[in-house]
């Protein structure tokens, strides 16, 4: 079955919205694999956002990524890596839909409220990352 890695950034945290978005993913059918609060490492935010080395945000994007606990979930269901993705929304808060979880929490583009697994080899990749024994 297939697996993808959400993540509740430090803005959501702060923000009181996990409780909001856990709901979300389970009232959707979606079940949670795993769970747990950090406040992660320089070392594992730059292996988690090694693809965007060297773009104009990356430094902003991992100073943000570890300037509070995150709550990391690993799920399953059928295709969620794409039902996850679309209950995000776009990373631009611009152009994320109502109704989304982006959609209706971000007005920023880098403050986005969650992180979602772009592809199964991301996904694999992310929650090889954050959960050592899954
Ligand atoms: P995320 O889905 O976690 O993947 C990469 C993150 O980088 C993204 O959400 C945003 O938090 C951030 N990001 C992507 N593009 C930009 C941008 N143009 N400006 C600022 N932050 C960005």
């Amino acid at each position: 079955m297939e697996k993808t890695l959400l993540i509740i950034k430090p803005d959501a945290v702060e923000r009181k919205l996990v409780g909001e978005i856990i709901q979300r993913v389970e009232r959707k059918g979606l079940e949670i694999k795993a769970l747990k609060m950090e406040k992660i490492s320089l070392e594992k935010a730059e292996n988690h956002y090694i693809v965007h080395k060297g773009k104009e945000f990356y430094s902003n994007l991992i100073n943000f990524i570890t300037s509070g606990p995150l709550v990391l979930i690993v799920l399953e269901g059928k295709d969620c890596i794409k039902i996850v993705r679309n209950m995000a929304g776009s990373t631009s808060a611009v152009e994320a839909m109502p109704g989304t979880i982006r959609g209706d929490f971000s007005t920023d583009m880098l403050e986005n409220i969650v992180h979602t697994s772009d592809s199964s080899e991301s996904s694999e990749r992310e929650i090889k990352n954050f959960f050592k024994n899954l």
